[in-house]
């Protein structure tokens, strides 16, 4: 098959291998100038297979260059999820005092007669910028005899107990551990029970702490868990947050995170995201990087030659919104570098922004709408990847409250039953305006509401031709602050 038609569903700026499977990102962590993002890797097939680390590298999280695997299977088994740090003080004694990388991962093992695979963590080092990897000769450095599921550790330095915590899957709940030297792990807490949701295995946590916007010197702690996919549950995999507090032994959830379920994401296609671990604190961003599929049908998506994609890098912030903590997530700015403007228009009448797409054709592009509920505006929708009659709807239902992808009529939708739906995020009520950004590419659609207060990802499979764009309302006299259209180019 020839490159192009390999290549006409891969994203201009979304990460995807350039052969064969990727599931979860990995090990994402920041050293010396370079973003690493390691991931989730079968390295002869574009179906989930005997994982390995496949490996990225970043200096603007927008264009990576993808680098020899970085871990392979050996006599523990194969290399499921897990995360990297510096080991800035060489806790570990790999490093002859220097800093250098170590990743912490699950080993995960199918024992011939056993009843079920063993599941164990493990340590790899690295002490030349990641490119080339030693396994503990110790390894495994955790086990545990009564957990089936029990992975995808997530580590990070405890600076008030100077200790590295562990935080780990186990079944449906997560368990947190406690090392000196990312060696030797004692457990200090257990969380999940009667808590949150649990439709399926609880998989790929993270915890870590951020500022609440606005309120110097407060802070909360956020709890990611990646729910996998079970059949009776419609939206598949799936990543729920909690907030609260943590003192270096035990999370201790908020009121609201104890009343109702939380979810990362309303569309379907963002799981097992985590964030990266030591960004410079003069930087002082949580940024975050999710797998852009579901296990729903993950392993049966209409690309060829290769499978998967990681959604754009985000920020993630904590606002107070009614009195609760929200957990944001917006585009890393770097972003903005590949923008090339097409339209800028402001105070924008409807049917002019109409008359203005109106023969467009692109197929990466951010919208970037912004409406006040003033004047009751009424519904509107953005129609993008059209053509051959194929469209992905992006809505506000004024009568709903929500804001809405439809993806029914997106492209190639009939390859798994759950595929095709319309799916959507309800707004908080009080808003006064609607920010919409909208982000397309070849196979996705990433929408950003008032801030990141709501997010919803989802994958398209449009025909390549298929690169129009509009707008639709009842209302003509709907009009927009602001309207603003970007092409998104990386170069190749
Ligand atoms: C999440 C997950 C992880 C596991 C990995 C295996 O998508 O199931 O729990 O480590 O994928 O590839």
């Amino acid at each position: 098959m020839s490159v192009l038609l390999q290549d006409h569903r891969r994203g201009t700026y979304h990460f995807s291998p350039r052969h064969n499977w990727m599931n979860d990102p990995n090990g994402m962590v920041y050293f010396n100038g370079e973003y690493h993002l390691f991931y989730q890797h079968h390295p002869n097939g574009t179906t989930w297979g005997p994982m390995h680390w496949g490996h990225a590298v970043s200096r603007d999280l927008v264009a990576w260059e993808e680098l020899p695997i970085a871990l392979a299977p050996d006599e523990h088994g194969t290399i499921f999820s897990g995360s990297a740090v510096v080991d800035w003080n060489d806790t570990t004694g790999f490093f002859g005092g220097k800093p250098g990388l170590v990743a912490i991962f699950t080993h995960h093992s199918d024992v011939p007669g056993a009843e079920h695979p063993v599941q164990s963590q493990s340590l790899a080092y690295s002490a030349d910028q990641g490119r080339t990897w030693t396994k503990f000769v110790e390894n495994p450095v955790l086990r545990h005899d009564s957990y089936i599921d029990f992975r995808d550790p997530k580590v990070f330095w405890h600076e008030p107990t100077s200790q590295w915590i562990m935080i780990l899957a186990c079944g449906q709940s997560v368990s947190l551990y406690r090392s000196p030297n990312l060696k030797v792990w004692t457990l200090a807490s257990e969380f999940g029970e009667g808590i949150g949701f649990h439709g399926g295995v609880w998989e790929c946590p993270d915890l870590f702490p951020l500022p609440v916007e606005g309120e110097p010197g407060s802070g909360k702690w956020v709890m990611l868990v990646s729910i996998g996919d079970a059949p009776d549950y419609e939206e598949g995999s799936r990543t729920q947050y909690f907030t609260g507090d943590f003192d270096g032994e035990r999370f201790m959830p908020d009121a609201y995170s104890q009343g109702h379920v939380r979810w990362l994401d309303y569309g379907r296609d963002n799981y097992a995201g985590v964030s990266w671990s030591d960004v410079p604190a003069a930087d002082g961003r949580r940024l975050f990087i999710g797998w852009m599929s579901n296990w729903k049908y993950a392993n049966q998506t209409p690309t060829s030659g290769w499978r998967g994609a990681m959604t754009i890098a985000r920020e993630l912030q904590l606002i107070r919104v009614n009195g609760e903590t929200v957990l944001t997530q917006q585009p890393v700015r770097e972003l903005k570098a590949y923008r090339k403007p097409v339209l800028t228009m402001r105070d924008a009448k409807a049917k002019d922004v109409s008359v203005r797409l109106a023969g467009l054709r692109l197929d990466a592009i951010e919208i970037h709408a912004c409406a006040g509920f003033a004047e009751a505006q009424g519904s509107f929708a953005w129609k993008v990847r059209t053509g051959a009659e194929q469209e992905t709807v992006i809505g506000y239902d004024a009568e709903a409250g929500e804001v809405y992808v439809d993806r029914r009529r997106s492209g190639i939708a009939d390859f798994h039953p759950q595929f095709a739906g319309r799916h959507a995020a309800s707004l908080r009520t009080g808003a006064e305006s609607l920010e919409l950004r909208i982000f397309v590419d070849k196979s996705s659609v990433e929408v950003f509401v008032n801030g990141g207060e709501s997010v919803l990802t989802d994958l398209i499979y449009p025909d390549p031709n298929s690169a129009g764009l509009s707008l639709q309302t009842d209302n003509e006299r709907l009009t927009f602050d602001a309207f603003d259209l970007f092409e998104i180019a990386v170069p190749a």
